[in-house]
């Protein structure tokens, strides 16, 4: 009988009736950049990721200790509540007040596991089959395909320097009538561009009037290295129609996948009904030890002493393209977080270039994946060719140097 199944499992023939919903998601477009990136004479500037230098890690594992020897550990051990722990959600909310998001309860908090669920949990609550989501052009790789699992469909905003172009987002969402707009509106994926104050306000004026839900996802305004900094989109919510998302994958580990939501009790409640159905909970040991690390303070401490290595490595990156690359190439210089944006003139092909620049032992995120209106495009037809990701945080300065120079020999 099991060597039956086993035959059946097998059968190359057999066809697999997978939902509708899965039609035209291929993964991430990404993943075969990502297979790449294990060779280790490769620079890469394909990440998103933390410096590994500045994870914590003798201090998570003596907390960890400390919790599990503790009369906690039972608590850890055991099953716990959707919502999160309380005592952890009553610090989050003192937490999040450092972005301007005050008078909120108990019943506007939820802990997530990582951003990414928080945005899934959300999409997930309100968009149905045909309905549009507005997000930044460019936009976060990862929930363009969210999105088109929900079958919703993303459309995308103009952005000047100073955030949202207002007068196309009011236009869009005249003709669009869209259900929610997603923005990173600190330090983007992939821009590294962050909204003015006044923006952020506008923004939060013009989704009330209209009665459009906002995902302000926020995971790394924290990662400020110059500048002051900002309040939230969330902060001039009248409504109760913004939910706000971050998260400590950049600020503490991302593998301890936890972060918040903040928004309307009614809105929360939707997302834990979801959440149950996902995960039960984020995992207890995790939302102990960011507990504890939001206790003692360790998570700025920590912020506090990558920050410099960040900018070393930021100023290493706008060094080394002011010095090599042609001088037509525009890019973002960004006050914090993990992105610059790069953009060549019309014509120049980042992704045909690509191989390229694995030969020379570089690796970059072509920047048209980051662009709503490509999502169904055939490689040929796809627009923003000519855009680049360049990830800063991962690479020594030295090797950022060289592997910009190698970088330019191809681009100019
Ligand atoms: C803009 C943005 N949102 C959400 C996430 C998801 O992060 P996490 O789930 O680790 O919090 C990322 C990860 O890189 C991101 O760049």
């Amino acid at each position: 009988m099991l060597a039956q199944c086993q035959k059946m499992r097998y059968n190359k023939d057999m066809q697999l009736d997978f939902s509708t919903r899965m039609n035209g998601l291929n993964g991430n477009a990404t993943r075969e950049i990502f297979k790449l990136l294990t060779r280790p004479e490769i620079v890469s500037f394909a990440g998103g990721l933390p410096s590994n230098e500045c994870l914590p890690i003798e201090e998570i594992a003596e907390i960890s200790n400390t919790l599990l020897k503790s009369k906690h550990a039972t608590r850890i051990l055991q099953y716990g509540t959707t919502e999160g722990f309380v005592d952890l959600k009553e610090a989050l909310l003192t937490h999040v007040k450092g972005v301007g998001i005050t008078n909120q309860t108990l019943d506007n908090c939820l802990v997530i596991s990582g951003g990414q669920q928080g945005l899934y949990l959300a999409l997930s609550s309100f968009i149905d089959k045909g309905d549009v989501v507005l997000v930044e052009n460019p936009t976060y790789l990862a929930v363009l395909p969210m999105i088109q699992g929900f079958e919703g469909k993303a459309v995308g905003v103009n952005a000047t320097e100073n955030g949202l172009d207002l007068a196309d987002l009011e236009e869009k969402i005249i003709k669009h009538k869209p259900k929610m707009l997603y923005v990173v509106p600190t330090f983007s994926n992939p821009t590294g561009k962050t909204y003015s104050v006044e923006n952020r306000k506008k923004i939060a004026e013009l989704s009330a009037k209209y009665n459009v839900i906002v995902i302000e996802d926020d995971p790394y305004s924290a990662l400020r290295f110059e500048g002051n900094a900002l309040v939230s989109i969330k902060s001039f919510d009248t409504i109760g129609n913004i939910i706000y998302i971050s998260s400590f994958s950049k600020t503490l580990a991302p593998g301890l996948r936890v972060g918040v939501a903040i928004g309307d009790a009614h809105i929360i409640r939707k997302m834990v009904i979801l959440k149950q159905s996902a995960d039960l909970h984020t995992s207890n040991l995790s939302q102990a030890i960011v507990l504890e690390c939001l206790k003692q303070n360790l998570i700025a401490k920590s912020v506090k002493k990558s920050m410099p290595i960040y900018l070393q490595r930021k100023n290493a990156m706008v060094a080394a393209i002011q010095a090599y690359m042609p001088k037509s190439f525009k890019f973002t210089n960004p006050e914090g977080g993990l992105f610059i944006w790069g953009e060549f003139e019309k014509g120049v092909d980042t992704v045909a270039l690509f191989k390229e620049a694995i030969d020379k032992n570089v690796a970059y995120i072509q920047g048209q994946v980051f662009f709503a209106e490509n999502v169904h495009k055939q490689v040929d037809a796809l627009a923003y060719k000519n855009t680049i990701r360049l990830n800063y945080s991962t690479e020594t300065p030295s090797s950022i140097t060289s592997g910009i120079q190698n970088l330019s020999k191809i681009f100019s």
